[in-house]
């Protein structure tokens, strides 16, 4: 019984994480910024990203990342994109602010 339970809470935790579907749920943002820091700041810094850029939602930022960390020759997994993302929309596209 013990188990059994364990195992419906994991897996309605894996379901709720699938079901929020949200690029930034769950995201590391500190894991994000170091990711950042190490692997795309040899040809910009975090000054070309703001409010005023031309990326307006999450998910257009999202795949903004992924291509860049493909075209550096990275293997991030969804979970690195995801940190990434979320640090970059946290620290500076502020996209939900903007909306309001
Ligand atoms: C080879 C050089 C180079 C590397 C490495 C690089 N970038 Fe860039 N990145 C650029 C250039 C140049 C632009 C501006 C291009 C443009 O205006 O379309 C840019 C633009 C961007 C933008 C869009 C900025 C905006 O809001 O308009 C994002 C997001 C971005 N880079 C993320 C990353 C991430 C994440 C990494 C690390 C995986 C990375 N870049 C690595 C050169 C690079």
């Amino acid at each position: 019984m013990y188990y059994l339970n364990r195992l419906s809470i994991a897996t309605a935790l894996a379901i709720g994480n699938l079901a929020v579907g949200s690029v930034t749920y769950g995201a590391d943002i500190n894991y994000g910024r170091t990711l950042y820091n190490k692997d795309c700041t040899s040809c910009h810094t975090t000054d070309i990203h703001g409010p005023k850029s031309s990326i307006k939602s999450p998910e257009k930022l999202r795949k903004e990342v992924s291509q860049w960390a493909k075209d550096s020759g990275l293997k991030w997994s969804e979970e690195e994109t995801n940190d990434v993302t979320e640090f970059l929309i946290k620290e500076f596209y502020l996209f939900d602010k903007a909306e309001k």
